[in-house]
Formats: C-alpha cells, sequence, structure tokens
C-alpha cells in the first residue's frame, strides 16, 4: 500500500504536525511505501525524501528554496501527485491519503473536503467531523443536544453589542470564566477572565481569531482528563485514560508544546496512565467519549479531553480528531501497538 502522510500545513500547530507525522511515519514504513507531503506554512505543497528527516525542517525556507510545489490529483482508482520538471509531468501514484495535520485548514474538515472533491481515499474523520470537532460552538450545540454533560456556556458573535445584555450574561454564567475563539486549537486568543474589567479586552483579542467566541464557565480546581477512541460509525473502543499534570490554570501553549522533551511532542508531555480515579468515574468517562465519538461522526482515532471539578462532576471538554502523535502513548498502553493502530486507521480510510 502505498501511503500519502500529509504534515505541517498553514496552522499554528504546523510543528506539532512535523513531529506526530515523523512518528507515524518511522512506524509506517515498515510495512508501507510511504511519501511524504508536505505542506508549508504558506500552504504549498512538497514532496521530497528529505522530509523524512526531522533535521530537514531545522532550516525549512532555504530548503524549500530548491524544492518545486507539487499538487494532489485523481488518476483512476486513487491518487497521484504531480509536479512539473523541465517540460514533462511527474506523476507519484499513491493508494490513500493520511492527513496528520492539526488545526485549521488540516483537522478542521477543509483539507478532507478538497480530498473528497477529487474522490481520494483518506483516513480519517470526514468533512463533517473534523468541522464539528474543530468548532468549539457547533460541537458544543451537538453534544448539548445529545445530552453529554458540557460546562455552562454560551457564544456571542462578532456583530452583536457587548453591552449590558451581554455582561449580565456573563454575569448569571458567573466568574471566572474562560473566553474561546470558537475555531482555534492551541490555546491561542484563549483567556482567563475574573471580572467585568477584563472581559472586553479578552472579547476583543479572541474576535481577532474568530467571528464566533465562546464563554464558559471556568471550572476550578480541576482534573483534565483524555481518552482515546477508536472506530468508525458502527463501532469503536476507548483507550486508558490519561492525566494530564498540568501546571497553569489552562493548558497553555507552552505546557502543550514546549515543556515536552525536544522532538517527541505530545507523546513526551508529563502525563499519569492510567488516571488516577475510580472505576465507576473511569466507565462513566469512557461511556461519554464513544457518545461524544458517534455524535460528531468521527472515524479513525481521535482523542477526547475531559474536565473534572472539585465535587466529581464530569464534562466534555474538546476533540482532537487528529490527536498529537495520534495518541500512541495512550493506544500502547491500552495494548495495541503504533503499528497496530496505524493499520487500523488506514482500514478504515480505505472501506
Ligand atoms: N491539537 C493537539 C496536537 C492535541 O491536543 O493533540
Ligand atoms: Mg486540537
Amino acid at each position: 500500500l502505498r501511503v500519502l502522510v500529509v504534515f505541517g500545513g498553514v496552522s499554528v500547530e504546523h510543528e506539532v504536525s512535523i513531529i506526530s507525522a515523523l512518528q507515524a511515519i518511522e512506524v509506517l514504513q515498515v510495512k508501507y511505501d510511504v511519501i511524504p507531503l508536505y505542506i508549508a506554512k504558506t500552504g504549498v505543497m512538497y514532496s521530497d525524501p528529505s522530509f523524512l528527516d526531522i533535521e530537514t525542517f531545522q532550516n525549512i525556507d532555504d530548503v524549500l528554496q530548491n524544492k518545486k510545489p507539487v499538487h494532489i490529483i485523481k488518476h483512476e482508482q486513487n491518487g497521484m501527485l504531480v509536479y512539473k520538471k523541465k517540460f514533462a509531468l511527474q506523476k507519484i501514484p499513491f493508494d490513500i491519503v493520511f492527513p496528520i495535520l492539526h488545526g485549521t485548514n488540516g483537522e478542521d474538515g477543509s483539507f478532507q473536503g478538497f480530498l473528497k472533491t477529487l474522490d481520494v481515499p483518506f483516513a480519517g474523520c470526514d468533512v463533517l467531523g473534523g468541522a464539528l470537532g474543530q468548532n468549539k460552538a457547533v460541537m458544543k450545540m451537538v453534544l448539548q443536544d445529545r445530552g453529554l454533560p458540557i460546562v455552562p456556556w454560551f457564544y456571542w458573535e462578532e456583530h452583536q453589542t457587548m453591552e449590558e445584555a451581554f455582561v449580565q450574561k456573563v454575569k448569571r454564567l458567573g466568574y471566572p470564566v474562560i473566553i474561546k475563539p470558537a475555531n482555534l486549537g492551541s490555546s491561542v486568543g484563549i483567556h482567563w477572565v475574573e471580572d467585568e474589567e477584563q472581559l472586553l479586552t479578552a472579547m476583543k483579542d479572541a474576535f481577532l481569531y474568530d467571528a464566533v467566541v465562546v464563554i464558559e464557565k471556568a471550572i476550578v480546581h480541576l482534573k483534565e482528563i483524555n481518552c482515546s477512541v477508536l472506530g468508525d460509525k458502527t463501532q469503536c473502543k476507548t483507550s486508558v485514560l490519561e492525566e494530564v499534570v498540568k501546571e497553569d490554570e489552562i493548558l497553555s501553549f507552552r505546557d502543550k508544546y514546549e515543556r515536552g522533551e525536544k522532538g517527541k511532542g505530545m507523546a513526551s508531555l508529563k502525563r499519569k496512565i492510567p488516571a488516577d480515579i475510580s472505576s465507576d468515574m473511569e466507565e462513566e468517562i469512557k461511556q461519554y467519549a464513544v457518545n461524544t465519538f458517534h455524535a460528531l461522526q468521527c472515524e479513525g482515532v481521535c482523542r477526547i479531553d475531559f474536565l473534572i471539578d472539585c465535587d466529581g462532576s464530569i464534562y466534555v471538554n474538546e476533540i482532537n480528531t487528529i490527536p498529537g502523535s495520534l495518541s500512541c502513548y495512550l493506544w500502547e498502553k491500552s495494548g495495541v501497538s503504533f503499528s497496530k493502530l496505524l493499520d487500523d486507521v488506514l482500514q478504515m480510510g480505505l472501506k
């Protein structure tokens, strides 16, 4: 099987995506022909064996000066990568695309939509699953509709005025609140707000990133528990649970990406596996994870993140439909090797 692994991308999670993808490629190469497709921060696509080596990304801007952009096209059954060499078109065939992109334009259904219009097979969530997972406002509406527990919240659109009615709404939710742009991951544009004074500045900043902002009641003294789910629309299974060891009130960008061991991304964050919680709570979380996976129309491997407050209430917080390191560290502790995990995700994509 020829697998086109796509990574990088235009989102702020560009670097994390490189790490996640190179980790997966190392394992995929044992069984499959892997063709790397790197999307530069400009959105231009390149493919070259040198992109299999993490060193290439140390001075990527220089490297790209001598590379020709490539394009994905559909040819007969599957796909082709095409590029122009002198006057002739060069073609590299592949059987399936494996998007290992995080965030905007990669995880949110956009790239999946591009592949769908070409009718090229791909692994992981479809357009809708990715889009629902990435948009915090719409995701919450769907989860709420399914009776899944989420923290008290509401959303606000940029065209709406932030006067008395808005301020009262926030007051009813109760401070502190967390302000989040609906569409952005990786803690960018997210603010912890203690009072009315901080509120408008935080909202203004959040609106720089999205025209819809989500206002959530902050859950104080929380635990953050993550669970990975692997499956499709008919069946799925859950991994062991992890407890994220955090230092700040909100898991910051630094917590997620910089404190990890260099080059290991999400797989090297400090975490307790399995999470230190009761077996009843564990079962409850796993059930919510399964219901969330299905409610959001997911496929492949996802990671669903939960919050637990000081009186033991559980809340579904967010989902990563292309999780960092594809959650291999959770599946390895659940008896599923990284290689088996990737096989399963690819097989589901081929169906
Ligand atoms: N979005 C990042 C990579 C994660 O939380 O898995
Ligand atoms: Mg994310």
